[in-house]
């Protein structure tokens, strides 16, 4: 069992001080801090987010950090302890498609706060990323929010901004310069988690709820099936632009609008039959709604087995419906309700990432060796996992300024 790879978070003084040295090595200067900002695991409600939706994230323990520095003359240096690439530009230079790559989300953000900021605003920024890559874990959402709450921080006229329009700026970062069409529930959960805590997303009214998590008995085991798991290419775009034909299609301003009884009316059916696809894709939408507010009740009962069935129906949807699930995501999900987890579902946009089980505590290494187990006999990459405690949001981790 030992022989499994487990991700653990980073230790956050441990890269403070790390990333603090190599920021001065790197622009011969102190940062003004060091400011970190959690990945995701979505519990459920899934593509829905997009759709005026509801959605249940936790952010997780694993962070991505970025030491800043406030400079006045506009320039913009981007670099990354990871990332052998790094940019240096005018802030004047930022926009759709500029730069390319990773940078896109940190210059982003300063590109999406624009005439918030102060005129001859630059930025110096060493990032650090301890959210697994290309995992589906929402590494680029706590990359532009480690920049963000860094940004508001520093900046004087930015400190009333909302975590609510923060989240807003960073997702216009990620849609308009670095191009991949984001829905906010990452944003909105690395910037408003509440630590130990759920958080229920209603994506139309922009609010969040903090859920408690009352099953001490059981845990959430992701696994990274890794799987290479891309929002830039096209499927997800293709998905939402499915979602806003259907809704243009039946006269709703979203699919939320939609009422779950009316998914049998002749008249739905009638006005989705030029949208390729869309009756299974209106349908999963509508039908995560409801199991999301589901959950949100067995939440409240401590009911861990209806919990872990409305997973599973989700992973169902997703698959059948949706069509996002892929041979890795689908043989995770078999292997951990065949030793024993009470439900298991991909997580995130999907085509690849990360799946998650609800899992009795004292099961998770089996749950987990069973996984591994059947992604060898099936001779795929050896899943890595992880353990998703809920955990706090994006802030500042220090050090104070030393002049
Ligand atoms: C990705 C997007 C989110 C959301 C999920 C699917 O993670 O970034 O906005 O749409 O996919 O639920």
């Amino acid at each position: 069992m030992s022989n499994l790879t487990w991700l653990e978070p980073a230790d956050d003084d441990t890269v403070a001080e790390t990333l603090d040295q190599s920021f001065r090595r790197r622009f011969g200067v102190a940062p003004d801090g060091v400011w970190a900002a959690p990945g995701r695991v979505n519990l459920i409600g899934e593509h829905t987010d997009y759709n005026g939706g509801f959605a249940l994230p936790l952010a997780l323990p694993h962070r991505t950090y970025a030491a800043v520095r406030v400079r006045g003359d506009g320039v913009l240096r981007i670099a990354s302890a990871q990332q052998p690439s790094s940019w240096q530009g005018r802030v004047e230079e930022v926009g759709p498609g500029r730069p390319e790559g990773w940078p896109a989300y940190v210059a982003g953000v300063v590109w999406a706060l624009g005439d918030r900021l102060p005129d001859g605003l630059g930025l110096d920024v060493l990032v650090d990323g301890h959210v697994p890559l290309g995992a589906g874990l929402s590494s680029s959402a706590a990359l532009s929010c480690s920049v963000g709450v860094a940004v508001r921080d520093l900046v004087r006229g930015l400190a009333g901004l909302s975590d609510a329009d923060l989240a807003a700026a960073c997702v216009r970062a990620e849609n308009e310069v670095a191009g991949a069409a984001t829905g906010g529930m990452d944003q909105t959960v690395s910037l408003r988690a509440v630590d130990e805590h759920l958080l229920l997303i209603d994506a139309r009214e922009h609010s969040v709820l903090p859920v408690a998590w009352t099953l001490p008995g059981h845990e959430v085991l992701v696994v990274d099936t890794r799987a290479h798991h891309s929002l830039a290419d096209g499927q997800y775009a293709a998905r939402r632009h499915a979602c806003e034909s259907a809704a243009t299609a039946l006269g709703v301003g979203s699919l939320r609008e939609l009422d779950p009884g009316r998914l049998e009316d002749a008249d739905v059916r009638r006005a989705l039959a030029d949208v390729p696809d869309g009756m299974a894709r209106v349908r999963h939408v509508v039908t995560e709604n409801g199991r999301v507010l589901d959950l949100v009740g067995a939440l409240q009962e401590q009911d861990a087995v209806l919990v872990g069935s409305l997973m599973t129906g989700s992973h169902e949807s997703l698959r059948d419906d949706y069509e996002v699930s892929c041979r890795e995501l689908d043989v995770a999900v078999t292997a951990a309700l065949g030793a024993g987890a009470l439900g298991a579902r991909m997580t995130g946009g999907g085509f690849g990432g990360s799946a998650i089980a609800l899992v009795d505590r004292e099961d998770v290494e089996l749950v987990a060796g069973a996984v591994a187990e059947a992604f060898a006999d099936e001779g795929l990459t050896e899943p890595h996992f992880l353990e998703a405690a809920p955990s706090r949001p994006a802030g500042r981790l220090g050090p104070r300024p030393t002049g």
